[in-house]
């Protein structure tokens, strides 16, 4: 937690126009700053930045502080956010309530390990002894800054030179020892645990580096790849590769790839992807699963479609299942890994295949199906043994519904009986749900009194509405173009709430086509309720809220196409078990491909 003193020292600090501006384009309108929203990723300038207040968009209805500015754009948690901001602004900020007895005791271990890091990538870029590292790079086609990004290594063969240089800079053999950097056997002098090999640091969640992975880059040396020892600072089990990099990317794309290696990782994160993190070595433990979880339910396993990998493929999907998490798989074309995968077919190659991918249980349905599992009495019976731990694991009791759904078309047994098999065996129940803390949020600045909660679209509504009041001209366009929206909509279910919801906004529009030729405000306020009137006003005293009006419509109107199928995905999702899940997904398929048309286009 952030005192409240020291949150409002870094916001009179914060410059918001100078944090926005790095990543968008703005210009000066008056007193606040203008330029396209990058949260519904508009192309007019309907995203209005105010000095000393915050934000807000005209078009989608986005609004907040510099902090929530940071959380959304780069995936921060509250706290982050204010540290970065202040950080940008010079203004140290202390945080209370972590434990403040101190330094950490893990600090020197830490400190050893970063000074190796240092020391690998010295040895890599700068001496004799790292030239087969850097071929062995370069045969890998893996760019210097690419593995400066990765603080890639190579760990000297000779035995003494790691020691002998740590000592050097006073880190005992001890301390060396105690970081896994050294291993002392019986009697004998301590030897360095990584020799003649690539070396890919591992980072804690926080980015304390904290050990190593060594790859072999000679084919007859064994093994190809050595970790770190367990230490008081590493732990195989409950560390993630790249995560402390990937974490801010894994709140805002929503989604988490999961690949086996380390080269996948880096290929990937460096293509562009940066969401992707790899266990170290083993099989995906429930901790592992934990961690992903808390930055995002959606997780895609990329591993190797041979037999192995399609084992820990499952062995990974029942224990991210099992923290309520939606696990897909990607399979990629036979022989590949991210790594070659991505080499060849880069970032946009992969999104293809990530957009193929199916869910975990759907996949283990395909390819029991596909090797007869369901062809006879016998093996339909162990097919469903196979697919039982799977149901089992899904804490989320939608999933499992569905899952027991599929399960039953495909083998034939009766639902109920898959239920009754299901539940005979309880489900390892996540024993820790914690109930997890309230997360921290900025405390609201207000702005002016509007109304709370506009939701999604309503600013759109509103600028379409103020635009046809603005330019008279434009009005049957866009009531033409509402009209198509609402058809499309009721074509889909006749559920949908259509592109103008908000009622004030129809009875303007409403008054506005009655008008017709005539532009005279005043009598069209005459014909409007005293509530309407006071939207009316609104409307007006925000002209200059639309700087462009072209861009303005455009994007308004893609923001509604955009809402009602949201909320059509939404509402698939939610009732699903009562629908062919196989219709179902093919309908939230067509919908997210019309949203991504509706985007290109804005
Ligand atoms: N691994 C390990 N010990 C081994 C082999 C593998 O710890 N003896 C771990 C490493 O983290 C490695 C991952 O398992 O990155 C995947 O191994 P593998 O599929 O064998 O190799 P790749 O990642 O494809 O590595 P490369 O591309 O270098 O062959
Ligand atoms: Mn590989």
């Amino acid at each position: 937690m952030i005192p409240d003193d020291e949150v409002d020292r870094v916001l009179d600090a914060a410059d918001i126009v100078t944090v926005i501006g790095e990543r968008v384009k703005l210009k000066r309108v008056g007193n606040s700053w203008r330029g396209p929203c990058p949260f519904h990723h508009g192309k007019g300038d309907n995203f209005s930045v105010m000095p000393g207040r915050g934000y807000r968009c005209w078009v989608c209805g986005e609004t907040g502080s510099v902090f929530t500015y940071v959380q959304k754009e780069l995936g921060m948690d509250f706290v982050e956010a204010v540290k970065y901001v202040g950080q940008k602004f010079g203004v140290e900020v202390r945080e209370v309530s972590r434990r403040v007895e101190g330094p950490d005791p893990r600090e020197p271990l830490w400190e050893v390990v970063a000074a190796a890091l240092a020391y690998f990538q010295k040895v890599l870029w700068s001496e004799d002894e790292g030239t087969a590292g850097r071929e062995y790079l370069a045969k890998r086609g893996i760019q210097r800054d690419v593995a400066d990004r990765f603080f890639l290594g190579f760990a000297p063969r000779p035995v003494g030179a790691l020691r002998r240089h740590l000592e050097t800079l006073g880190f005992g053999v001890e301390r060396q020892i105690a970081a896994g950097l050294l291993k002392q056997e019986e009697g004998k002098e301590p030897r360095p645990r990584f020799r003649g090999r690539l070396i890919f640091p591992i980072h804690d969640p926080r980015g304390h580096p904290v050990g190593f992975g060594g790859r072999a880059i000679e084919p007859d040396q064994e093994p190809k790849y050595i970790n770190s020892a367990e230490s008081a600072i590493y732990s195989k089990g409950s560390l993630l590769y790249h995560l402390h990099e990937a974490r801010y990317a894994i709140r805002k794309a929503e989604r988490v790839l999961v690949v086996e290696g380390y080269f996948d990782a880096v290929r990937t994160a460096a293509s562009g992807i940066e969401e992707v993190v790899a266990p170290l070595g083993t099989a995906l433990t429930t901790e592992q699963a934990k961690m992903l979880k808390r930055y995002t339910p959606n997780v895609f396993l990329l591993y190797d479609s041979d037999k192995a990998g399609l084992k820990a493929t499952f062995r990974a999907g029942d224990a991210l299942l099992r923290e309520g998490a939606s696990v897909r798989v990607v399979t990629l074309p036979e022989g590949e890994d991210p790594d070659t995968f991505v080499a060849r077919f880069g970032a946009a190659g992969l999104e293809k295949e990530i957009h193929a991918s199916v869910d975990v249980f759907e996949r283990k349905l395909q390819l029991l199906q596909r090797m007869g599992w369901f062809g006879d009495i016998s093996r339909a019976r162990k097919a469903i043994d196979k697919l039982l731990p799977t149901i089992r694991a899904a804490a989320d009791q939608v999933t499992r519904d569905l899952y027991l759904t599929r399960a039953a078309q495909m083998s034939g047994v009766d639902r109920e009986t898959l239920v009754r098999e299901a539940a005979a065996a309880p489900a390892r129940r996540p024993a820790d749900e914690a109930p997890s803390p309230q997360p921290e949020r900025p405390r609201p600045r207000t702005q002016g009194g509007r109304r709370q909660l506009p939701g999604p679209g309503v600013e759109a509504e509103r600028s379409l509405v103020r635009a046809m009041l603005l330019a008279p001209n434009r009005m049957e366009e866009i009531t033409e173009a509402l009209g198509r929206i609402d058809d499309e909509a009721l074509a889909v279910s006749p559920d949908i709430r259509p592109g103008l919801r908000e009622p004030s906004m129809r009875a303007i529009h409403t008054a506005l086509l009655a008008a017709g030729d005539d532009h005279d405000v005043a009598r069209l306020s005459e014909r409007l309720s005293p509530e309407d009137n006071v939207a009316l006003e609104e409307l007006l005293a925000n002209k200059d809220s639309i700087v462009d009006l072209d861009a303005t419509i455009d994007d308004s109107l893609a923001m509604l196409k955009v809402r009602w199928r949201t909320e059509r995905i939404a509402a698939l999702r939610a009732a699903s078990g009562e629908r062919d899940p196989a219709q179902v997904h093919a309908e939230v398929l067509t919908l997210k491909k019309e949203i991504d048309a509706v985007g290109r286009r804005a």
